[in-house]
């Protein structure tokens, strides 16, 4: 089956589906980016999702290339063309194609804007969260506004395949101060011995994830304490449970953290049961 990607205008094969090597996400990884859950062929909180696109590009004084009902209907239609009914649909926008120079390009310069969609396995994820994941702790050396969601990521590239390296799926940044802000492409949390579910606060420490935004909806519904502070590795390591969240994992429970045992090691069921929950507390845009 062939796989079609959305380019500044035009739905093409994916051999076809192609940006300049002049293109500033290419050059200074100057551009921004959104994940969706695909799940029975509808994109999982998309809102969202567009309200944080608009954010990061905000930030960044990049305008947004066209409303979000349009970049909706263009997100939709990349994944009807992919036949994805579980995966993820992915969207790029940056700061367009220039002679190379540091500084904005002059007016007039157009956003490239790329939307492509990927199938996932449903099996396999359900089996990895089954089983739990095991995470590694590394020191926190990104840059100080991580709440952007920039495609600018060497640090989480490099953290990631430190934990591939040892065995590990994800890799937990850990501040100066010792605590816990999140995961290289992910949001990190624990529940605590008495059944507190704990996270990092938002700000620009952390990428406020869609995920972490609906995920404490279903903790005030299923009437769980919820705390938003930092936490340590070695709150962590005596924590009850630990789990992660993004929009391709939902939750996904983490089992160890540099390879010593989190609880009894083994998925706990507070992250069992939010897994279980989740969706009933998603918007569908089909
Ligand atoms: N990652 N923190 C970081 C650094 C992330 O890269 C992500 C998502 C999250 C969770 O955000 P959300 O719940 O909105 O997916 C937190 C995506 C999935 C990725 O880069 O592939």
């Amino acid at each position: 089956m062939s796989r079609v990607a959305f380019v500044n205008g035009r739905y093409l094969p994916w051999k076809e589906a192609k940006v300049s090597f002049e293109d500033r996400g290419y050059q200074f990884a100057d551009g921004v980016y959104e994940v969706c859950e695909v799940r029975d062929g509808c994109i999982v909180d998309l809102p969202r999702h567009l309200g944080r696109l608009r954010r990061s590009l905000s930030e960044l004084r990049i305008a947004m290339p066209m409303s979000e009902a349009a970049l909706g209907v263009i997100l939709r239609e990349v994944r009807r063309r992919n036949h994805v009914d579980y995966g993820i649909v992915y969207l790029q926008i940056t700061r367009g194609v220039a002679r190379r120079d540091h500084a904005f390009p002059p007016p007039g310069v157009r956003q490239s804007l790329v939307v492509s969609a990927r199938k996932l396995n449903f099996e396999r994820n359900q089996a990895t969260a089954a089983r739990g994941i095991a995470v590694i702790t590394v020191p926190e050396t990104r840059w100080a506004r991580v709440d952007i969601k920039a495609v600018s990521l060497l640090p989480n590239v490099l953290a990631r395949q430190t934990a591939r390296e040892r065995g590990a799926y994800e890799a937990w940044f850990v501040d100066d101060e010792g605590f816990v802000t999140e995961g290289a492409a992910s949001n990190a949390w624990i529940v605590t011995g008495d059944g507190r579910v704990v996270t990092h606060p938002t700000g620009h420490g952390i990428l406020t994830g869609i995920t972490r935004q609906v995920l404490i909806e279903v903790i005030a519904s299923l009437q769980l304490a919820l705390e938003e502070r930092p936490f340590t590795v070695a709150e962590a390591l005596a924590a009850r449970e630990a789990f992660v969240t993004a929009a391709s994992q939902i939750v996904m429970p983490v089992i160890a953290i540099d390879a010593k045992p989190i609880g009894d090691g083994k998925p706990g069921p507070i992250a069992r049961r939010l897994r279980e929950a989740f969706h009933r507390f998603s918007a569908f845009s089909c």
